[in-house]
């Protein structure tokens, strides 16, 4: 058994936590449902809470509860430890983070091709964005627990009817009957074993030769072929010559078919967090272990609520969405609570103004926190903050919109001499038609083609590429 990891900065290139190289540490979690440890963790309960659904049966609830209690963890204390030097890393601008996935993750849509199609798709994009940051990405899936959904209204009327909304696949379902709609604390079990297969596939596929960079980079180099697209073919030929010098002296590319790719989801359903905590008895700390870094979202980071008293207790890396209306005092006592000691690698603000908002918002935040000193990551969610509806009545986002708020983003942080440490994206592998415009011209016409989300649209395949080549070729002219 290894001793802690060392403290180095270093960010050991496609060193998979999964390999023996990762630091091992002496984990080893307790099961016990009556450990001390773990009795703290449920005072989020005493705390107003908001977004949680009311279960119609208590008993239920609870003995699923100490179903997923007992069940193994998903991920590992070790895995977690090593994602917060990452982040850590990123904040520095040493790496940089890429978070992909869709915005509701179904259990429907949990099959192999589209789990492997939205892997391809985050490899390939953290390939280009590799190149054009001339850092590690770090690779990260909204994927394997983003099954609960925060929504602006409890209940959805319908030509008279009005029923509780669809709150994810982890709380009801889609279809718009009583039935299908009430809260099924079942599906909490479902969540774990739907993540738990996504995990399985994730782990499977980033560690067994399909993230060999020479066929990411082909990928690539399918998609700079397509009609259009040849304006990215210059930057796609740059990667070909690094490829080929890296050939030319002796890179080990076997070493480089295992990547890190890590797991994270918005840790709403306080019920099913709080039971997939598990303590490390070697050090006494909690881990959530539904997944490796966990956020909070705009509709329930309120500083007194029961998600950010719940978070705070977790070991993990933790993320907080702050919308346009967040100040800096509001980030401050985030800080204060989340990240009482200032660790690196612990907190990532995920800001989500606006296209038309971040460069007059953002900088008050980034110089408030900064001249606090302390050492957050800045990620941006192009997407959330740039909702809007279609003449046509879908809910949908514009392409330009979302790399506007992307390059406002990079902007802000140039203008301060401060980190943009990621980008934090809806996205699918699939060729879907959701977000309007990009090179494919996605029309309102061409949304009612393909629109398959059940919450918010994501850029498709095609779309995912274009934004991650657009950032590449603006990170490499800096
Ligand atoms: C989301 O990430 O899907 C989400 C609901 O975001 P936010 O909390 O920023 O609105
Ligand atoms: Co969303």
């Amino acid at each position: 058994m290894r001793g802690p990891p060392p403290a180095t900065t270093a960010y050991p290139g496609g060193v998979n936590q999964f390999s023996p190289d990762a630091p091992a540490r002496a984990h080893d979690f307790s099961l016990s449902s009556a450990d001390d440890g773990l009795a703290a963790l449920s005072a989020w309960r005493g705390y107003p809470r908001v977004q949680q659904p009311v279960w119609p049966d208590e008993a239920e609830r609870s003995a699923v509860f100490d179903d997923l209690r007992a069940a193994p963890p998903l991920v590992f204390a070790g895995e977690v430890d090593v994602l917060r030097e990452r982040v850590a890393a990123a904040a520095r601008g040493e790496a940089f983070l890429l978070v992909g996935g869709d915005c509701a993750e179904t259990f429907a849509e949990a099959t192999a091709d589209r789990i492997r199609n939205k892997i391809r798709t985050i490899l390939q994009m953290a390939a280009v964005l590799t190149y054009g940051a001339s850092v590690p990405v770090v690779k990260m899936g909204r994927m394997a627990g983003q099954f609960a959904k925060p929504r602006s209204g409890d209940e959805e009327t319908r030509d008279g009817v009005t029923l509780p909304t669809y709150r994810g696949d982890a709380v009801n379902d889609h279809a718009f009957t009583l039935e299908a709609r009430t809260p099924d604390p079942q599906r909490l079990w479902r969540m774990y074993t739907t993540s738990a297969s996504t995990l399985n596939l994730l782990r499977a596929f980033t560690g067994g030769g399909f993230a060999d960079l020479r066929e990411v980079h082909s990928w690539n180099r399918g998609f700079t072929s397509g009609s259009g697209y040849d304006r990215y073919e210059e930057l796609a030929g740059q990667i070909d010559k690094a490829i080929r010098f890296m050939a030319a002296i002796g890179a080990d590319f076997d070493a480089l078919k295992v990547v890190e790719f890590y797991a994270s989801h918005e840790a709403l359903l306080l019920d099913y967090e709080e039971a997939m905590s598990r303590v490390d008895s070697r050090t006494g700390e909690i881990y959530g272990t539904s997944g490796h870094m966990l956020w909070i979202g705009e509709r329930t980071r309120q500083l007194d609520g029961a998600h950010v008293d719940f978070m705070a207790k977790l070991r993990n890396p933790i993320g907080v969405k702050l919308g346009p209306t967040a100040t800096v005092d509001d980030a401050l006592r985030l800080i204060d609570t989340l990240d009482p000691e200032r660790e690196p690698g612990r907190l990532t603000f995920i800001t989500r103004m606006g296209a038309g908002n971040i460069r007059d918002r953002l900088p008050a935040l980034v110089e408030g926190v900064r001249d606090a000193g302390a050492q957050v990551a800045w990620v941006t969610d192009p997407m959330h903050g740039n909702t809007i509806t279609s003449s046509n009545g879908y809910k949908t986002r514009r392409f330009e919109d979302i790399l506007d708020e992307v390059v406002g983003f990079f902007e802000v942080h140039q203008g301060l001499g401060t980190v943009p440490a990621g980008l934090h994206m809806e996205l699918t592998g699939d060729d879907v038609t959701e977000v309007l415009g990009g090179t494919g011209e996605i029309d309102e016409e061409g949304l009612t083609r393909r629109y398959e989300t059940l919450v918010d649209p994501r850029l498709n395949h095609q779309q995912s590429l274009e934004l991650a080549f657009l950032v590449a070729e603006m990170l490499s002219r800096r």
